[in-house]
């Protein structure tokens, strides 16, 4: 089988919102619309496999393969997670399946205020068909309260509330460790015009606006996140579309009452329960819906 469309019954589990221990019941049972999507992307009517696809990038947290038409790619959500320069490195369980599903329904959202994005629609438990797009080489971060690097730079106190929203921009360069840099850099060598820079900065500020109060209503803040975008080319015509992912592999949430973590600081300082802390995002955000177990009618005696 293609490993790219490999979906483990964990897998299944992780969407389920299924906790350790629980009795589940067979996974056709529970999912029969995914495991049909499941046999469908994996066997071919003559019930032999489909070959693999063509691999076009893989990153530190994601796959690209090539799409079924031209200008489409398929992204994979990997279960690898890295930090600080990818020095650090694990693979959480289930962490790919959650991030698939938080980015699915980001980028909905955002299409339904009319925020144009790469999404196109979600495959499989780990993958989405997107549009392909000419990524701009840089990273935009957006910041509402004062953390990581940011704290650290400039110290300001982590858990500061900023005087208004700052939007940070970083050459997305591994060997030079994404330095920050400045709009005079970016337009000085070309790596987007300030036409691009116009459109990047409002779609950021509009995407923060929609996704602070978004998340405040399902009581969570969002510290920081960091976005791509990317060129669609339209016949003669392009245009600056949001591109990448949003997740809590990209993001600072921290719930309103207890400020407590619920994005991949929990990985970088070793806090534990990161996939706990994202399905818990992705449970507020009615993306996952408890299992219930209609078998279960109360006690039963034992004779
Ligand atoms: N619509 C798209 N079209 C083309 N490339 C894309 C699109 N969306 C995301 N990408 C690129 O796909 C890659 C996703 O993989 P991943 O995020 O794992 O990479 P990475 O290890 O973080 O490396 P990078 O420094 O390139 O982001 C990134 O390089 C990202 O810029
Ligand atoms: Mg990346």
């Amino acid at each position: 089988m293609d490993p790219a469309l490999a979906m483990s019954p964990r897998d299944a589990l992780v969407l389920c919102g299924a906790r350790k221990g629980m009795v589940q019941r067979p996974l056709r049972e529970r999912l029969p619309f995914q495991a049909r999507i499941f046999d469908a992307l994996n066997n071919k009517p003559d019930g032999t496999k489909m070959k693999s696809r063509k691999l076009v990038y893989e990153g530190k947290a994601k796959i690209l393969y090539e799409g079924p038409e031209p200008g489409t790619l398929i992204q994979y959500f990997k279960d690898d997670t890295t930090a600080f320069d990818a020095k650090k490195k694990a693979v959480l369980e289930g962490k790919g399946v959650l991030n698939n599903r938080i980015c699915e329904y980001l980028m909905t959202q955002l299409t339904g205020i009319g925020v144009p994005n790469h999404f196109m629609r979600r495959l499989n438990m780990r993958e989405q068909l997107i549009r392909e797009v000419e990524i701009i080489p840089l990273e935009v971060v957006v910041r509402n309260v004062s953390a990581g690097s940011f704290a650290t730079r400039l110290g300001v106190e982590e858990g500061t509330t900023l005087p208004r929203s700052i939007i940070e921009f970083f050459l997305k360069d591994d060997k030079l460790h994404d330095p920050m840099v400045s709009e005079e850099h970016i337009t000085a060598f070309g790596w987007a015009t300030p036409q691009e820079l116009d459109d990047m900065t409002a779609l950021a500020i509009r995407i923060n606006d929609f996704l602070s109060g978004l998340f405040l209503g399902v009581g969570i803040r969002l510290v920081d996140f960091k976005i791509e975008f990317g060129r669609l080319w339209e016949g003669e015509m392009m245009r600056v579309i949001l591109a990448d992912e949003i997740s809590p592999d990209s993001m600072r949430l921290w719930d309103l009452r207890t400020n407590e973590k619920l994005d991949k600081d929990r990985f970088r300082r070793d806090l534990g329960g990161v996939t706990e802390a994202y399905s818990e995002v992705a449970r507020r955000l009615g993306i996952l819906t408890e299992v219930h177990n209609p078998e279960r009618k109360g006690p039963v005696l034992v004779k």
